[in-house]
């Protein structure tokens, strides 16, 4: 499963492209916007921190023509750049404009499967489906990325499954267990991956008897 980090922050995205197993990073408008930076700028940063990485970039306009012209901006400034639309009439008939224009697209605020469906078939690169606002509102937003995942393979559509507004480590657990294609998250959530007390406690005695021993690798 493909890891992004969902972050603005440049920081935040050096200090994780600096593991070398992230493949990518979103943004959306609030992320840009806390950055207090122009977005373009914020942008290409960010794809120079990570040059392998598949970068998400969203539009903001709601009428298809601002929508087509905002969207053929942000993907001329990078070809890593994925142009970030959301799921709405107009953000469907974007996506299947820029996918015959062989321009890739990450689907936002997808919550249902029947919104899924939609973006799949307008040949969404990425089909985001947010999992913590779900739960926020006490439903369990992992039933939404099972069928999916299910709906895509099925099918056989091209499109990934990418898990959305994810919280905390189980998120990570249940996308892998519904066979989702990525998971993006905080550099927090990301961070909190790497931590188990046993590897902490088992670092610490490891350790201790090494030095006890007078022991040296050089
Ligand atoms: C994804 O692309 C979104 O930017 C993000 O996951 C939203 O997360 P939130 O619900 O924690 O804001």
């Amino acid at each position: 499963m493909k890891l992004f980090v969902d972050t603005g922050d440049l920081d935040e995205v050096k200090k994780a492209a600096e593991w070398g197993v992230i493949d990518g990073v979103t943004t959306n408008p609030t992320l840009i916007a806390k950055t207090g930076k122009p977005f373009k700028e914020v942008v290409l940063k960010i794809c120079e921190l990570m040059p392998e990485g598949a970068i998400s970039a969203e539009v903001v306009a709601t009428d298809y023509d601002t929508m087509l012209k905002e969207a053929l901006e942000i993907s001329s400034w990078n070809p890593q750049i994925v142009v970030k639309v959301p799921l709405i009439e107009n953000g469907i008939k974007l996506v299947s404009t820029l996918t015959d224009k062989g321009i890739r697209t990450n689907v936002t605020l997808v919550f249902s499967v029947s919104q899924a469906l939609m973006a799949a078939k307008a040949g969404a690169t990425y089909i985001s489906n947010f999992v913590g606002r779900v739960d926020d509102n006490g439903a369990d937003g992992m039933d939404a990325v099972r069928d999916t995942v299910d709906m895509v393979n099925t099918y056989g559509f091209d499109s990934e499954v990418l898990v959305a507004s994810v919280r905390h480590p189980l998120h990570v657990l249940e996308s892998i267990r519904a066979g989702a294609h990525v998971a993006t998250m905080p550099l927090k959530t990301l961070e909190m991956m790497f931590k188990h007390p046993m590897t902490d406690s088992g670092l610490e005695r490891f350790l201790a008897d090494w030095n006890k021993a007078g022991l040296s690798i050089f």
